[in-house]
C-alpha cells in the first residue's frame, strides 16, 4: 500500500505470519526501467513468499521491469489495474486500464515471456458507468487468455472522476456477489477477494464459499496482530497464533542493525503501532513510540519500554471437561 507499506512492514508482518503471502506497494515500470530506481527492489530474504506489485502499461517497460524483480528474487510479479488515482491515470497505469483489457493482456503477455515465476493481476471490478456483470467476465477472459491465472478482485469499481483514492477505497458499493459469479464462471483461475474484509471468519467465509484466496488490506495494517498473528492456525492450518509482544522482541535485531546501518527507528515502529490493538496498555504503548522515537539516540530500549506499559495477552482458557 503505497505511502503505508515498505519492506520494514513486510518483516513485521512475516514473524506475524508465516504463509500469508506479502505484496509490496506498486512500484511503476518506468521509475525502475527509466528512472533506475533499483532501491525500490530491495527486501529482506525472510520476507518470501513476497509478491513484487507493477504499475505501468507499455508491455515492453514492463517485461523489463518484470525480469528486473524475478531476478531480485521475487516470487510473483502483479500487475495493478486497481489504483485510481490521477497521478497514476495520467500514466495510463492502474484502474484506468479496466478499459483496455486488450493492452492489459499484451502487457502480461510480454511479462510472462519475461520471467518465470507468476504473473498476476490485481483488478477493480470495473471503473465508471461499465457494467460490470459483462465487462468483468470479458476482462478476466481477456487477460487469462494471456496466461494469466491469479486474479485478485477488489470488489468495488473505481470512479474515475470526482472521488479522491481514498473515497474510491470506500465509496463505490461493495459486490462480493459478483466476484462470486466470477469463480462460478471461471472456476479454473484462481481468484482472490479483496476490499472491505476486516476478519479471519469473514475471510473464511469467502474461502468456504469457494474462492481461492483473500486479501487484506487496511485491517492487516493497522490490527496486524488480529488479522495476520492467527492467520496461520485458523487459515492455513498449521503453527500457532503469535504474541503481539513475542513478536516485539523478534524485532529488536532487525531494528537494531536498521539503527546500525544509518536508519530511523520511526522508520520501523511507525508499523507497530498497531500491534496492540484492543489491549490494556495500547494508548501508551502508541504514545511511547509515537512521542519517542525521533527523540536523538532514541533505540531498541524506548521499544522495550514502551512494551512494558502493555499487558500481558490472557492465558489461554482452560479447557473444560464438564
Ligand atoms: C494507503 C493505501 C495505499 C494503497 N496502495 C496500493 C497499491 O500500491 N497497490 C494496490 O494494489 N492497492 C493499493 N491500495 C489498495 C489496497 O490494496 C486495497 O485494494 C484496498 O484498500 C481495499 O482493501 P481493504 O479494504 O482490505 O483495505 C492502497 C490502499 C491504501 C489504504
Amino acid at each position: 500500500m503505497m505511502d503505508w507499506t515498505d519492506r520494514h512492514c513486510r518483516y513485521l508482518h512475516r514473524l506475524l505470519s508465516r504463509h500469508a503471502l506479502l505484496y509490496t506497494e506498486m512500484v511503476t515500470a518506468p521509475a525502475l526501467v527509466r528512472g533506475g530506481a533499483v532501491h525500490l527492489l530491495a527486501y529482506n530474504p525472510q520476507e518470501h513468499p513476497v509478491a513484487l506489485q507493477l504499475g505501468g502499461s507499455d508491455p515492453t517497460e514492463l517485461a523489463q521491469a518484470a525480469r528486473m524483480g524475478a531476478g531480485a528474487g521475487y516470487d510473483e510479479i502483479n500487475l495493478n489495474v486497481g489504483c485510481p488515482s490521477d497521478r497514476v491515470q495520467s500514466g495510463t497505469f492502474g484502474a484506468v486500464l479496466m478499459l483496455q483489457p486488450g493492452l492489459v493482456a499484451d502487457c502480461v503477455a510480454a511479462m510472462r515471456d519475461a520471467v518465470d515465476v507468476d504473473v498476476t493481476v490485481k483488478c477493480r471490478i470495473g471503473v465508471d458507468d461499465q457494467q460490470a456483470e459483462d465487462t468483468l467476465p470479458a476482462f478476466l477472459d481477456r487477460i487469462a487468455q494471456a496466461g494469466c491465472r491469479r486474479f485478485t478482485i477488489h470488489a468495488r469499481k473505481a470512479w474515475l472522476q470526482g472521488l479522491s483514492p481514498k473515497e474510491n477505497r470506500d465509496i463505490p458499493p461493495l459486490d462480493y456477489d459478483l466476484v462470486l459469479r466470477m469463480k462460478q464462471q471461471f472456476p479454473e483461475l484462481h481468484l482472490s477477494v479483496n476490499g472491505g474484509i476486516t476478519s479471519l471468519d469473514q475471510a473464511q467465509g469467502f474461502l468456504d464459499a469457494g474462492l481461492d484466496g483473500v486479501m487484506i488490506g487496511r485491517a492487516a495494517y493497522h490490527d496486524p496482530a488480529a488479522i495476520l498473528a492467527a492467520a496461520d492456525p485458523l487459515i492455513f492450518g498449521t503453527g500457532t497464533a503469535r504474541d503481539a509482544a513475542d513478536i516485539v522482541h523478534e524485532m529488536i535485531p532487525y531494528i537494531a542493525a536498521h539503527l546500525q546501518n544509518g536508519g530511523k527507528l520511526h522508520q520501523v515502529t511507525r508499523h507497530m503501532l498497531g500491534l496492540f490493538s484492543g489491549r490494556p496498555g495500547a494508548r501508551a504503548w502508541r504514545r511511547m513510540l509515537s512521542e519517542g522515537t525521533h527523540r536523538p539516540g532514541a533505540g531498541p530500549d524506548l521499544v522495550l519500554a514502551a512494551l512494558a506499559q502493555v499487558s500481558p495477552s490472557p492465558p489461554a482458557p482452560a479447557a473444560c471437561a464438564g
